[in-house]
């Protein structure tokens, strides 16, 4: 299959984790990426590793200007903009009275406001393509209360109105906008957790495994590809049965 034959895609977070799974997914389909993160020497061996097809650029998605240049970066590795996975996240789980304002408001910096930011940055130039999609990965955490994650939460609930509020004002403009709420999958994100923590999580989903990055991707790619062309607003959970 070939979905993405001509097409570039920019990933934010996309050095390593789920991001890294769905930029080699998108180029094994004939797709072209460019990754932005803030992790540069994995960022660039990623590139290296999937030749022409992939740029890397060092990008905070906190900040508008590095979103321009990300945007920038996609249009001269041609073919036209037509995905964007805001995929960038942090989580450093607290419960609320260990939470400083500090932390809360560094979540909604990454999680939130870059999701914001990102959305705004590729509208030109998706329009200038014909057309896109947009998907923005939230969460479980977002579908459901979750434990120590009144910061990490909030934002994921966030995104998931910001998703449904940007899929009505951009559907006209030819850009569809969903979110994928993934239960816990194997990645860099939940080292955090402790044995013990990590056996209470495994237990409570229903098919006994934690989720993979690849599991995650192919959720993503569908949302990305036409195959999912009269969805928009939609949320899909990838996550095991865990927000059941
Ligand atoms: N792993 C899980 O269990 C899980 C569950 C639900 C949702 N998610 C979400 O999935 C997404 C991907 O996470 P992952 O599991 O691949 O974890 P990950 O930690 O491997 O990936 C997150 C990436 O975002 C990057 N990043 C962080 N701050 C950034 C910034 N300011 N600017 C640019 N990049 C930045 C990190 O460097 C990292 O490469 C995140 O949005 C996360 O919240 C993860």
């Amino acid at each position: 299959m070939a979905r993405f034959s001509g097409k570039t895609v920019l990933i934010s977070g996309g050095a390593r984790g789920q991001g890294a799974a769905e930029a080699r997914m998108i180029v094994a389909e004939g797709g072209r990426v460019v990754i932005g993160d803030l992790l540069e020497e994995q960022g660039r061996a990623l590139a290296a590793e999937l030749g022409a097809a992939c740029a890397f650029l060092r990008q905070d998605v906190t900040e508008e200007a590095d979103w321009e240049a990300a945007v920038a970066a996609a249009e001269r590795l041609g073919g036209g903009l037509h995905g964007l996975v805001n995929n960038a996240g942090i989580y450093d789980p607290k419960p609320l009275m260990e939470t400083s304002k500090a932390l809360f408001e560094r979540h909604l910096a990454v999680n939130q406001t870059g999701c914001f930011l990102g959305m705004k940055a590729v509208v030109p130039a998706m329009e200038r393509a014909g057309g896109g999609s947009i998907v923005n990965i939230s969460s479980t955490a977002g579908l459901r209360g979750s434990p120590n994650a009144i910061a990490y939460g909030s934002t994921k609930w966030a995104l998931r109105g910001m998703t449904k509020a940007a899929a009505i004002d951009l559907a006209p403009r030819g850009i569809r906008v969903n979110s994928i709420h993934p239960g816990p999958i194997e990645t860099d994100m939940i080292r955090v957790w402790t044995n013990e923590v990590r056996a209470k999580r495994l237990a409570s989903i229903p098919m006994g495994r934690v989720g993979t990055a690849e599991d995650v991707a192919r959720a993503v790619l569908f949302l990305l590809s036409e195959e999912s062309g009269y969805m928009t607003g939609a949320e899909l959970s990838v996550d095991g049965g865990v927000s059941l």
